[in-house]
């Protein structure tokens, strides 16, 4: 009987190598930066909010795309109830406060839970990203949801990104998610613009300041 050696064929060798995708760009925009982190309700779409706005204060024309498909909170926070003009083809962006905004909350109504699988969502991010008629952006700032899913993964694969800035708070449990959110973007060679320790302190009517959640964490991990 003839020795044969069984192995896997050339077609489906190919098939097991790494994916590699090509990095579109987002069109009508200089910079595109993401404001992530792997845990919830730390405050990514307070900081997005606020840094849009800070750009737009000093001179600069700002986008703000909610990528956060099963949470929005862009309709919210800016009081935005219209839906956004399309010619079939394209979403026009609904300015207010001078910003540039997208949102799927603007697309759904406000009770409408979105289930979704992940080929949906990495649709949607695809439509927000190539389909939206950002004019003349300085900055696009990307509100990311929570965790390291699909939409992470596509915008790390699929998108021109030119950083992320992390969001995290003082906790060691919201840390240890913090750091998973840090290594999925290093390994996909995003750059990491810098980390905020949010609700760092209040300030009580006494003039003191509390660190109700501890110190220090989000520095020495950095
Ligand atoms: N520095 C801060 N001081 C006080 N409250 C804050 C601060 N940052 C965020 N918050 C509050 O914490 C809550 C959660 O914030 P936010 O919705 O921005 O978090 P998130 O990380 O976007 O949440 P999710 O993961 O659900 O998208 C909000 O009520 C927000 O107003
Ligand atoms: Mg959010």
């Amino acid at each position: 009987m003839d020795n044969k050696k069984v192995g896997l064929s050339d077609t489906t060798k190919a098939k097991t190598e790494p994916k590699t995708f090509r990095r579109n760009p987002i069109i009508g925009t200089k910079f595109t930066i993401a404001i992530s982190s792997a845990k919830g309700g730390v405050g990514k779409s307070t900081v997005a909010s606020n840094l849009a706005l800070a750009l737009k204060k000093m001179g600069l024309n700002v986008g703000l795309l909610d990528a956060d498909i099963y949470g929005p909170s862009l309709p919210k926070l800016f009081s935005i109830n219209e839906k956004p003009e399309s010619d079939g083809q394209n979403l026009k962006p609904i300015l207010k406060y001078g910003i540039q905004c997208m949102s799927i909350g603007f697309l759904t109504e406000e009770q409408t839970p979105m289930i979704w699988r992940g080929p949906m969502v990495i649709s949607a991010i695809k439509t927000f990203t190539q389909k939206v008629l950002w004019k003349n952006l300085d900055f696009l700032i990307v509100d990311m949801p929570p965790g390291t899913g699909d939409t992470q993964l596509t915008f790390a694969q699929e998108i021109n990104m030119d950083g992320v800035i992390i969001i995290s708070t003082p906790q060691e449990i919201a840390l240890q998610d913090v750091k998973r959110g840090i290594r999925m973007f290093d390994k996909l060679k995003v750059k990491i613009l810098g980390l905020i320790d949010n609700m760092s302190h209040f300030i009580g009517d006494d003039g003191k300041k509390y660190a109700i959640f501890g110190e220090g964490g989000v520095k020495k991990d950095c």
